[in-house]
């Protein structure tokens, strides 16, 4: 990182909006694509306010100004990590950059909301859950869509037996572009199913294997991993920048129901099929009889709630209720895990990799 970042007690960062009794403080690192998302969202709840927004690009800066002209705009983030008057500090910026501003943020006492994937090895992971415990801070790591009412919704019928074991986790998330230049396809898209398959199902992984391919700038544009779990189940996931078509489409497979998440469809995101495989022995032992199950479907009620709202409500909740959140260091670290490993495969052209 260019600048270096200071620990210590700086200035006071001037805000003239009202803050109530208890109301958290929060300073956004990095408003490119995603920050504006994170600002209107802190900004918006009823314990928190966006005091102050640092970017080290003036067009962003300019942009930050257009929206906000009360906000404190800077390009120096070490008046942020050190303001006496700021909480939390969220960091939007690149992954390669996320460490060491979680660390600095930390080090001088503030809350981290970071961005997903939560660092670029398992080590920093780890030495940033280990400081913030030491410190007795919040680390939240953004799994934007555990909040969502469809996963919610899919985690509801996992958990009460509606589909019954799972057999297999299957998503295909593509587009044309946002190429990114310091991660590859996999470290770009797939932290969403990781961390989703993280938080639906209850076995950790133990091994993953992936395969893939750079076309344009240097890293994997297209890849395919596949993760194994006890039991049988089974993930796979389809990750790729230059599918014509965007889609993001997710199946679950359990023995009793499967379900359909497409999260382009407008009002029926999800569908839960009665359909399923059932095998009997026949009266010879070599005689097996399958007989298919196709019962109804139908659409679930899925909650329209923007998920960084639910998401920012819950960090600040946390916070001033001292409660660790679902989404910590800890699940940053597991998904990380992951793609370390299938980095490795990927290198390795698909050599299995123990988790
Ligand atoms: N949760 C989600 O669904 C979701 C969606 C998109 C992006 N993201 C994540 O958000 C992060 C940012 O992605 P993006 O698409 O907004 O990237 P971006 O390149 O559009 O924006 C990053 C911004 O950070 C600024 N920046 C970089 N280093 C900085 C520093 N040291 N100090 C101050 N400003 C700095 C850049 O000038 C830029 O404006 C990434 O980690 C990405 O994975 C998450």
């Amino acid at each position: 990182m260019a600048t270096s970042l200071s620990v210590g007690s700086g200035s006071q960062l001037p805000y003239r909006g009202d803050l109530g009794e208890g109301t958290l403080r929060v300073g956004v690192i990095g408003y490119g694509y995603w920050g504006p998302n994170i600002v209107r969202n802190f900004h918006a709840q009823e314990k928190s306010r966006v005091i102050a927004i640092c970017d080290k690009s003036a067009n962003s800066q300019r942009r930050a100004r257009q929206a906000y002209p009360d906000m404190y705009v800077t390009d120096d983030c070490n008046q942020l990590l050190t303001a006496t008057n700021v909480d939390v500090i969220a960091v939007v910026t690149p992954v390669w950059t996320h460490y060491e501003l979680a660390k600095a943020a930390l080090e001088n006492g503030k809350h981290v909301f970071v961005e997903k994937p939560f660092t670029y090895t398992a080590a920093q992971a780890e030495e940033l859950i280990e400081l913030a415990e030491r410190k007795n801070l919040k680390i939240m790591v953004d799994h934007t869509f555990l909040f969502t009412g469809a996963v919610q919704r899919m985690r509801q019928f996992i958990d009460d037996g509606t589909l019954g074991d799972l057999y297999y986790y299957d998503s295909t998330r593509v587009n044309l572009g946002l190429f990114q230049h310091d991660v590859n396809v996999m470290w770009d898209l797939a932290p969403h199913d990781l961390s989703i398959m993280d938080y639906l199902i209850k076995e950790k992984p133990d091994a993953i294997v992936a395969t893939g391919e750079q076309h344009l700038n240097g890293v994997a544009d297209i890849a395919f991993l596949t993760i194994f779990y006890p039991n049988k189940l089974i993930g796979h996931l389809n990750v790729n920048w230059l599918s014509p078509v965007k889609v993001r489409m997710t199946l679950i497979g359990g023995e009793k129901k499967m379900l359909v998440w497409n999260d382009l469809e407008a009002d029926e995101k999800l569908k839960v099929y009665d359909k399923g495989v059932e095998l009997k022995t026949g009266e010879e032992v070599y005689q097996t009889l399958v007989s298919y199950r196709t019962g109804d479907m139908w659409a679930p009620k899925v909650e329209q709630v923007e998920a960084l709202k639910a998401e920012a409500a819950y960090f600040i909740d946390c916070i001033l209720n001292n409660r660790k959140p679902f989404n910590d260091g800890e699940a940053g670290l597991r998904v990380v895990r992951m793609l370390q490993a299938a980095d490795e495969s990927l290198q390795k052209k698909g050599k299995i990799i123990q988790l």
